[in-house]
């Protein structure tokens, strides 16, 4: 669906050739040093006033001069020129696509990673632009008997051509590459998301990880009801012994990378969330199906850099279950023993994610991780605090959140933190336990992240992500992003273990 050119871009046998304009009336440079004749006419255009850039708007031009190369341009707002984020160029990108199906457009050419954009270079330009065409036209569409019975009209493919200067073209090429397979990974996080909690049961996720290991060097370990009871994880047990769907602790191990760091990943993976006994009000509980986006992150990740052949060290944990109310499910007021050996007083059941967490975070430890990172669609409160434009990101390791922070804001995946000072530890504390699940309704995302910390050696830089508002949007307004899971996580780790594990 994305592919490179770089031959000359005026005979491009291409159904129509996209070029970037910026807010205030001005043609990206390139189109300059290209075509002339082609560059005056869009400024002309441009002074009457006939398009003005801002992101998301279009106007299509023909070019009846046209006998080879393409027949129209296509004029892509992009927006103020100093505004531009990896973002805009991602949003460009599953735009130029949906501007083409609706065009009957099949092959669609594109200048616009031939420049700069306020400092981001054409490179990074063609990663943005690729990602966003590739993420913007994900399907889910496993359940609908005819496959194109979707609300947006049927869809045709649409090849995105994308110019590079040629000496530049290999190295790109490469890159486009290796981001073929990251987005593999964000697409199998986003389908098990979409997945509903009867079809992806905590075993269905212990299956898919299996799978991976046919095509991957990546070995998978399953514990079962019994495993879990023999290695005292009563956090898990307790979460799903409301479900016929028994619990399962996945251990997924990539090791590829000699002596290179370890690091240990760990994924929140309730497959339905209904709050077992303190159960959930109605109003969107279908959503909960949801709740597994870290696990299926963590298994995204591990898919993509074994992909990539990546040589590094990664462990991954996926603790799975359902949160389901039953005459077999815990109850609110139960004090369970964690298999850290901490005793933890159950006030409320529908703060699972942290009881399952306690126990992947502690077992994760006996790996002798050089670091660990947890994702957890963890609070509401998180939503709350942040929506859906970032994740909550805690720890005590400030040189490690530091650098999440920054891959985050270069991948299009933001986090921005959230104090875990001592006073919010306060609010754990259980007349009867070593602590309480919940600490009251302030500061609900910073709580969890607290909790969790608990389980965690504080020798291990250790960071949180709470990714309760941006594991999912059922909003449909952002142009890469069909309602449904978004995958999140998976690129901020690729890219991670790219910068920081290599
Ligand atoms: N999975 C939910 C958190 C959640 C809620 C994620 C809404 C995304 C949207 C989690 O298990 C949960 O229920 N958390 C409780 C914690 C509370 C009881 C301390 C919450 O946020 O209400
Ligand atoms: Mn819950
Ligand atoms: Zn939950």
């Amino acid at each position: 669906m994305v592919e490179l050119f770089s031959d000359s871009v005026v005979q491009w046998p291409c159904d129509a050739l996209a070029v970037g304009v910026y807010e205030h009336g001005k043609p990206q440079d390139a189109l300059e040093t290209i075509h002339r004749e082609w560059w005056t006419r869009v400024q002309r255009v441009l002074e009457e006033g006939w398009l003005r850039g801002k992101a998301g708007e279009f106007l299509m031009l023909p070019l009846a001069d046209a006998t080879s190369g393409p027949s129209r341009l296509l004029l892509m707002g992009l927006g103020k020129e100093d505004a531009i984020t990896p973002l805009t160029l991602e949003h460009t990108g599953a735009r130029l696509i949906k501007t083409a199906q609706n065009h009957g457009i099949t092959k669609l050419g594109c200048l616009i990673a031939l420049d700069r954009h306020n400092g981001i270079p054409p490179g990074r330009c063609v990663q943005h632009l690729a990602q966003g065409a590739w993420n913007g036209s994900y399907r889910f569409d496993r359940f609908k008997s005819k496959k194109n019975d979707s609300d947006e009209g049927s869809r045709q493919g649409v090849t995105l051509e994308l110019a590079v200067r040629k000496a530049k073209k290999d190295r790109i090429s490469r890159k486009l590459e290796r981001l073929r397979h990251i987005r593999d990974g964000q697409f199998l996080a986003r389908d098990l998301g979409n997945m509903p909690g009867n079809l992806l049961t905590p075993e269905m996720m212990a299956t898919r990880a299996r799978q991976l290991t046919e095509d991957f060097p990546i070995q998978v370990t399953v514990w079962n009801e019994k495993d879990l009871k023999k290695n005292r994880m009563n956090g898990i047990l307790a979460v799903g012994q409301g479900s016929v769907n028994p619990p399962r602790l996945i251990i997924m191990e990539y090791r590829q990378g000699g002596e290179r760091p370890l690091l240990a990943v760990v994924g929140k993976a309730i497959t339905f969330d209904s709050g077992g006994i303190s159960l959930k009000p109605g109003a969107k509980m279908e959503e909960m199906k949801f709740d597994m986006a870290g696990g299926a992150a963590v298994m995204g990740f591990i898919q993509a850099i074994a992909a990539m052949n990546l040589k590094v060290n990664v462990i991954g944990l996926i603790p799975a279950a359902e949160n389901l109310p039953s005459g077999h499910a815990q109850r609110p007021g139960d004090i369970i023993e964690t298999a850290s050996g901490q005793w933890v007083e159950v006030i409320n059941t529908d703060a699972e994610g942290r009881l399952v967490l306690a126990d992947a975070l502690h077992h994760a430890q006996s790996f002798a991780p050089d670091m660990i990172i947890d994702l957890a669609t963890l609070t509401g409160a998180c939503v709350v605090a942040l929506g859906s434009e970032a994740s909550g990101l805690m720890g005590y390791n400030k040189k490690l959140l530091r650098k999440l922070e920054r891959i985050g804001r270069r991948v299009g995946e933001k986090l921005w933190p959230l104090p875990l000072f001592p006073g919010y530890q306060d609010l754990l504390k259980s007349p009867v336990a070593d602590m309480k699940n919940v600490g009251g309704r302030d500061a609900g995302a910073i709580t969890g992240g607290c909790f969790l910390s608990r389980f965690v050696d504080r020798e291990i830089p250790w960071a949180h992500i709470d990714i309760a508002g941006t594991a999912w949007d059922m909003s449909g307004k952002k142009p890469s992003q069909p309602k449904g899971a978004t995958g999140v996580g998976v690129r901020l780790l690729c890219r991670f273990a790219e910068k920081e594990l290599c």
